[in-house]
């Protein structure tokens, strides 16, 4: 089963608008060279506040905007009502986007978000036609005690509960160790591909073979464009999720390159 790759950037609380416009240029005038069908699918979440105006100047070049999707970095499971600070699935689409990030570290750390909360906004996010990448990861600490598999499978089967084979199918995943975030220490490839894999096998416990097979599972932590060939040769990693070397041109634009000498 041949899964099409995605590079995301997920931006975090930077840029402002004018920087952010500024980069997603940069970005669009790499990609303009190649045809959609070459280039992974290239997502970018930039925060709230640049939505629409990355998603105005998204694509010019006649692909009708394949070319670059834009993501939220979250959302509410509501639709509408006295939920002060926060946006819905239907305002995510209303600002162009496509994909919605859910349950990243920084938000389950920083923000209290818990599994059941995921769960609530991945089917806000299927039900509003959006696509949900649902961020999974263990601790330092996690990962010495040897309860990553554990505490990662507990996360996905959670996160999952509910949704339908076919939505799952189309979902994204992705597993981000959090002491590989921001801290310039990539999980070995190979590790990452095994941790990868074992989540492939609990969504075909969850949700089936076909799902499995289909959803595509991201790899994020420390993503570089020197890392991503080695990451993109492993057998189940669809692609990244990528932090601080999403937040320059270059070097997004390298690991979009690179991406396409492996893959696609
Ligand atoms: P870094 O690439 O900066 O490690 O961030 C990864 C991340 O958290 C993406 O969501």
């Amino acid at each position: 089963m041949s899964r099409k790759p995605i590079i995301a950037g997920n931006w975090k609380m930077n840029l402002l608008q004018s920087e952010a416009k500024e980069l997603f240029e940069g970005i669009k005038s790499f990609v303009k060279d190649y045809t959609a069908p070459q280039l992974p699918t290239v997502v970018i979440a930039p925060t709230f506040t640049s939505l629409c105006a990355v998603s105005s100047v998204r694509c010019d070049c006649g692909c009708g905007g394949n070319k670059i999707s834009v993501a939220a970095q979250n959302c509410h499971w509501e639709n509408s009502g006295a939920y002060t600070g926060e946006i819905s699935v239907e305002m995510a689409k209303d600002a162009g986007c496509d994909y919605i990030i859910i349950g990243h570290s920084e938000r389950r750390q920083y923000f209290s978000e818990t599994d059941e909360m995921i769960n609530k906004k991945a089917k806000a996010i299927l039900a509003g036609g959006l696509i949900p990448i649902i961020c999974c990861g263990e601790t330092l600490e996690q990962r010495e005690a040897g309860i990553t598999d554990e505490h990662i499978a507990t996360q996905i089967r959670a996160a999952l509960s509910g949704i339908s084979s076919e939505d799952v199918a189309k979902s994204v995943i992705a597993y981000e160790p959090i002491w590989a975030i921001g801290t310039g220490k990539t999980c070995d490839s190979v590790e990452a591909n095994r941790v990868i894999k074992m989540i492939r096998n609990v969504v075909k416990e969850v949700s089936g073979s076909e799902a499995a097979d289909s959803i595509r599972i991201l790899y994020g932590g420390s993503v570089k464009p020197s890392t991503i060939e080695e990451q993109m040769s492993q057998s189940d990693i669809d692609g990244a999720l990528v932090g601080g070397a999403s937040l320059k041109a270059d070097s997004f634009n390298e690991i979009i390159a690179n991406t396409m000498k492996v893959a696609v």
